[in-house]
């Protein structure tokens, strides 16, 4: 029995670690992702049971371990060098005539891709992955094995024939993707968003928590392996055995036999890398031949066989026309630039973020400046200089304001925040509007018959001015309510007017958002600090409103995941009697203020994975399965598109639906696959 169970978890080792390695380092999975969670559920509850016969590169180590303390500081065995930067195409000519000085003409060159993240190197021992540590100064770095495991590319087992010890360098990134998803949810709690996926993938790999590294989703291209290998002669082979070794190595690079050739791979890749999903600055050319690399040698900090070549950042000059200020849900207030309107890698920019006051102090950048623009691969692009030399005599020091622009408040400023925030929550009426905008999104209440520009309306009308008036709105007041929005130039301008069919869907879709579980709706009510995670954890953990209400500090403290600053936010709210009163008149509009007890389960099995449910059913409704979808986390859409997870299907449902599914490759599920999904 003991022998079959240890097989058994071997198998789902061996097997779930392909899986992983098709999906994240081939980027061609073979199942779907519910029958993987299927087998690690399998796996996990295996390895609950029996700690001795799990693994050491199990898979079920990606969600991260316990939290790391101190750092160890490791030597390197081979110093970490870096590059001789270059800017200009006359360097790289430069560089391959002193190249061709020694070793002569009969050369190759490698191109490769400079990818902007932080440099690591690991080590796997006997094919496991046994130590990951950062570049630090080049001779020591920091060892941050628990969390290099959590990214899901770099393999904790070596694949085909490996050899008894290896070390392998490359550099960890942020998928752009995963870095905006980062910082929606940051500003959504009311945090200030992380400046660069550069920066915040270095201070993610030295977080002491390896499970919020694990969920940050970091990626790892390896490039470069320092040991010597009797059977790799040329570095283009090296990145293919590493590639056979289940290391994930980029496809861009390519094989430049002239200058000519590189530097058509100079400006492809210039102009191409606003595509890639992640940033890159510049490109690395090394010689191919490792024979000929050993005798070009090292200088101090640098092999004398590569280069890189920086990109330049798009950069761009205007005028700075003023300098505005948004107020946000939170209130923090975010100065903007407004720019006279220039085209900037392939877009034009009008406005850009300033930050906050010190940016703007040290830039020291006023209305009326001549400015520099940059788009560096970054998301947002931004002010990085003045031209002084065009600066007006007249021109005046920016001041960043008092008080607050929208409703007049004297703004404050937190010790260690840069940002000023506006404290008049209850009345000023961006933060009111934005609170209402947050309460009604999608990942809160979803009262979809309520977006774009509707919210504003009704605040406008004087009819809400907290959610709880939402739930006291009447057909009568909406029918006929009426705006127009000036466009931009050129175009027609925009009417909204509510008949008889928007006022019907505005009411019921209020209506219908009774059922929205409990810890949306605490999500929903934009407490400062309590994200989506925080929101499920404390509404899991005190079951209901009132418990919550009643937590002081320090059981607020005692929860999972909970520190001081939400704690406080949690406590700060809720003494509010202006707050209490809204919660009270949630509940008596039937708001889901608890987690309903056993029998009517609910969970967030089927989070992020959206849903088209479709045809007739044998052991629910259509509805009742659209419910249980929604009771899971998982969400429901209407039509079938590249977005849909899954197609439910049942009997009698459309050929064409079914046609559309097939062709974008989307798993078609029976109702009895649901079931087990959500574990019925
Ligand atoms: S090769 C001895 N290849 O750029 C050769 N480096 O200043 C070592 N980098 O520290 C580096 N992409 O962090 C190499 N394709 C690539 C790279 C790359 C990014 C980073 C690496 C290195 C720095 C060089």
């Amino acid at each position: 029995m003991t022998n079959k169970i240890k097989n058994r978890i071997e198998q789902l080792t061996r097997e779930l670690q392909e899986h992983n390695h098709n999906y994240y380092v081939l980027d061609r999975p073979t199942i779907s992702d519910f029958e993987f969670d299927k087998l690690l559920k399998e796996l996990t509850e295996l390895e609950t049971k029996h700690p001795e016969f799990a693994l050491p590169d199990s898979p079920t180590l990606r969600v991260g371990g316990e939290p790391t303390k101190d750092f160890l500081t490791v030597t390197h065995r081979y110093q970490f060098l870096s590059l001789s930067n270059t800017y200009s195409e006359q360097e790289i000519r430069d560089f391959d005539n002193r190249v061709k000085k020694t070793i002569g003409n009969q050369l190759e060159y490698v191109c490769e891709l400079k990818y902007d993240g932080v440099a690591i190197g690991l080590t796997y021992r006997k094919g496991l992955l046994v130590q990951a540590v950062t570049r630090g100064d080049g001779i020591q770095g920091d060892d941050i094995t628990e969390n290099a495991k959590t990214v899901r590319s770099i393999p904790l087992r070596l694949k085909n024939d490996y050899p008894d010890e290896l070390e392998i360098r490359g550099e960890v990134f942020f998928p752009l993707e995963n870095f905006k998803r980062l910082n929606t949810d940051r500003v959504e709690q009311g945090e200030e968003p992380y400046a660069n996926p550069r920066n915040t993938a270095s201070g993610t790999l030295k977080m002491q928590d390896p499970k919020e590294v694990a969920r940050r989703k970091l990626d790892c291209f390896l490039y470069f392996m320092p040991e010597e290998n009797e059977l790799i002669t040329t570095h283009y082979e090296a990145l293919n055995y590493a590639s056979k070794l289940g290391f994930k190595v980029s496809k861009n690079s390519a094989l430049c036999k002239s200058l000519d050739e590189i530097f058509e791979y100079i400006h492809d890749w210039d102009a191409g890398r606003y595509q890639l999903p992640y940033e890159i600055d510049g490109i690395v050319i090394k010689v191919n031949d490792i024979r000929q690399q050993k005798i070009l040698g090292f200088t101090a900090k640098s092999p004398r066989w590569a280069i890189a070549y920086k990109f330049k950042a798009e950069r761009v000059e205007t005028v700075l026309e003023s300098i505005s200020y948004q107020v946000g849900r939170t209130g923090a207030v975010t100065p903007v630039a407004n720019l006279r309107p220039i085209l900037l890698a392939g877009t034009t920019v009008k406005r850009a973020s300033l930050h906050n006051a010190d940016i703007i102090a040290k830039l020291d950048v006023r209305e009326g400046d001549h400015v520099y623009v940059e788009k560096g691969g970054e998301i947002i692009p931004k002010i990085v200089g003045v031209n002084f030399d065009k600066r007006r005599q007249e021109s005046r020091q920016s001041e960043f304001i008092n008080n607050c622009p929208e409703c007049g408040n004297a703004l404050y400023r937190q010790e260690g925040e840069a940002a000023h925030y506006c404290p008049n929550e209850d009345h000023c009426p961006p933060q009111i509007k934005g609170r209402l905008e947050h309460f009604i999104s999608r990942k809160a209440m979803n009262i979809d018959s309520l977006g774009e520009g509707k919210i504003e309306m009704l605040y406008e009308n004087g009819l809400v001015e907290n959610v709880a008036d939402l739930y006291d709105l009447s057909y009568d007041q909406l029918l006929g309510l009426e705006k127009i929005i000036p466009s931009e130039e050129g175009k027609p301008d925009k009417r909204i007017s509510f008949r008889e069919k928007t006022s019907e869907k505005i009411i019921s879709g209020i209506a219908s958002s009774g059922n929205i579980p409990f810890q949306k709706v605490l999500y929903a009510l934009g407490i400062r600090h309590v994200g989506e995670t925080i929101a499920k954890k404390l509404s899991y953990y005190f079951r209901n409103i009132e418990a919550l209400m009643h937590a002081s500090f320090e059981e607020l403290v005692n929860v999972e995941e909970i520190g001081d600053k939400i704690a406080e936010s949690v406590v700060n709210y809720f003494s509010k009697q202006e707050h209490k009163k809204i919660i009270s008149r949630l509940a008596e509009s039937g708001l889901q203020l608890s987690i309903p007890e056993e029998g009517e389960e609910r969970s967030d099995i089927l989070r992020g994975k959206s849903f088209v449910v479709s045809g007739v059913f044998e052991n629910h409704s259509r509805d009742e399965i659209k419910n249980l979808v929604d009771q899971h986390g998982g969400k429901n859409t209407g039509t079938i598109s590249s977005k849909t997870d899954y197609v439910l299907a049942g009997e009698k449902m459309g050929p064409s639906k079914k046609q559309k599914a097939e062709k974008l490759g989307i798993p078609i599920i029976t109702e009895s696959d649901f079931e087990e999904m959500i574990g019925k």
